[in-house]
């Protein structure tokens, strides 16, 4: 009889300790965060600045392609419109015959400069190219953003 008891006694603590194992495993769902909100897709061609009515992200991204490319400017404005000796500099907040407005720049850009202020040679309508009415307004919109703060 002693031994009987013995036996059950060993038997209940084993089923016990087995329990205790089984519960003891963690609730791993309570630690699951919810699904991560959507990133907002970045827009990284957007410039920071309010562009000026009219002007794209796209048409600013053309014009820096036109600027070193069918519209030849950086061979006188230098590669970012930095100026050199014979065309001056685009970055700044300085102009010598426009008022830096999106239009002027456009407007400039079309009639050229027959007189320059303080350069040598003078800049053809265009840049003396035949790049399109478009392609103006898009390396026009590139100029502007180079002058707007950093
Ligand atoms: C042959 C050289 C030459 C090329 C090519 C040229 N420019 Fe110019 N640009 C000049 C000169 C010279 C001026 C006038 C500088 C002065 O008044 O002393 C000027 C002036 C400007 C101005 C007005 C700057 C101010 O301070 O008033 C803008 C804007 C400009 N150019 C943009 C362009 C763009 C955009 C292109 C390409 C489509 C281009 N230029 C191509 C020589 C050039």
């Amino acid at each position: 009889m002693k031994n009987l008891m013995r036996y059950s006694t060993i038997l209940l603590i084993l089923v016990m300790a087995s329990c205790g194992g089984e519960k003891g495993a963690p609730a791993a769902d309570d630690a699951q965060p919810p699904a991560a909100e959507a990133t907002p897709a970045a827009s990284e061609a957007a410039p920071s600045m309010d562009l000026p009515e009219g002007v794209t992200a796209a048409m600013v991204a053309e014009g820096q392609t036109i600027f070193t490319s069918a519209g030849i400017c950086f061979t006188c404005h230098m590669e970012g419109g930095v100026g050199g000796p014979l065309a001056p500099n685009l970055t700044d907040e300085e102009w010598l015959n426009i008022d830096g407005s999106y239009e002027s720049i456009v407007s400039n850009i079309m009639t050229g400069v027959p007189e320059p202020k303080e350069h040598p040679g003078l800049m053809l309508p265009k840049g003396g190219t035949n790049i399109t009415d478009e392609q103006v307004q898009a390396v026009a919109a590139y100029v502007w953003t180079l002058s707007q703060g950093d």
